[in-house]
């Protein structure tokens, strides 16, 4: 009460993060990555200052565990770590543990019985069945649109699938749950083929090359898990300058920069928006909750380690919403 006059500012908090990625080639990771440093910047205030120092893990394991030493070394206070291996996280963890420096995982989930390690362990990202049942309902949508897209009138669906990294959370289960739906739907579909292609679209564009010299104009309907692999099989029809009524329909999920612009020029049929905006404004929230221990409270929690972003359906008609970035507000 006596000092209560002298009015002296307090230094401000310091909340250094320290990021770690496991592939600087990734676009959806980028994009986040991005928005995550803007974020960042919105929690800053006078009683707290963030700074942030980002990794590429390059694609192996043993790259990141140490990148998670040095972060520590050099004072970071909280991880965010998206797990090159998401089955191998326990050096990560035992790293952090040792240290008391909280991790938030985040894109790549690890096991639920990993994140049970330690209690200072969460994770950020979006639940993959239900990016795999919009992007099925938006196939449904479409076909009963557009009876065009059976292009051999059959009545059957003839379609294809370009499939993300082996072992990813996001990969079989939005395969499975998009021809689910469609299945459940009434849709009768047949499978030509599916071929992994890692998230990658020049990969994505080599498989679709070899699919269409084995298929040639029989497939009507391409499934990405992601934008950048549904981007690549349109890639591999202009080069090989199919015109635009021979093609297939593309689906993504992401809506990255270039999936949602594939959208706007009617290139993709549609695609399921995965949240980054929300994802990234998450982390930061997290991250300053943890490191400061206010606003825990605030943070909507599942199981509570987790924090699920929902995913939302684009097409054509709503696409500008996104491409404004002002979904996040409705
Ligand atoms: C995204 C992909 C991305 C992958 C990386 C997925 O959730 O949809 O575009 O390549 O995460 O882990
Ligand atoms: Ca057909």
């Amino acid at each position: 009460l006596l000092f209560g006059g002298c009015n002296e500012k307090e230094a401000p908090q310091k909340l250094r993060v320290g990021v770690t990625y496991y592939d600087q080639n990734d676009t959806y990771l980028n994009e986040l990555i991005g928005l995550f440093k803007e974020s960042l910047k919105e929690i800053e205030s006078d009683k707290l200052e963030v700074s942030v120092t980002i990794r590429d893990a390059a694609g192996v394991q043993k790259n990141q565990n140490d990148q998670v030493e040095e972060l520590i070394d050099e004072g970071c206070n909280i991880l965010c770590v998206n797990l090159v291996d998401r089955a191998d996280p326990s050096e990560i963890i035992d790293l952090a543990r040792e240290s008391e420096v909280p991790i938030i995982f985040f894109n790549r989930e690890p096991v639920a019985e990993d994140l049970r390690q330690w209690e200072k362990l969460y994770y950020v990202g979006a639940d993959a069945k239900q990016s795999g049942k919009l992007q099925g309902e938006l196939a449904v949508e479409m076909i009963e649109e557009n009876p065009q897209i059976d292009k051999n009138k059959d009545g059957k669906i003839q379609y294809v699938v370009l499939e993300g990294e082996m072992g990813h959370q996001d990969a079989i289960i939005r395969t499975e749950n998009a021809v689910n739906t469609l299945k459940e739907n009434g849709i009768e579909v047949e499978k030509l083929s599916c071929k992994i292609a890692n998230w990658n679209r020049a990969q994505a564009q080599n498989r679709m090359e070899q699919i269409i010299g084995e298929y040639q104009n029989k497939i009507e309907l391409v499934l990405g898990n992601n934008d950048d692999m549904a981007l690549g099989a349109v890639d591999a029809y202009k080069k090989l300058n199919y015109t635009s009524a021979a093609l297939p329909a593309f689906m993504g999920i992401d809506g990255t920069e270039a999936g949602l612009q594939g959208v706007e020029n009617q290139e993709l049929w549609g695609t399921v928006y995965n949240d980054k905006e929300g994802q990234a404004k998450a982390m930061a929230e997290l991250a300053a909750a943890l490191f400061t221990r206010e606003g825990m409270e605030d943070i909507h929690f599942q199981n509570e380690k987790y924090v699920y972003l929902p995913y939302y359906k684009v097409t054509a008609e709503n696409v500008s919403k996104f491409t404004q970035g002002n979904l996040v507000s409705e």
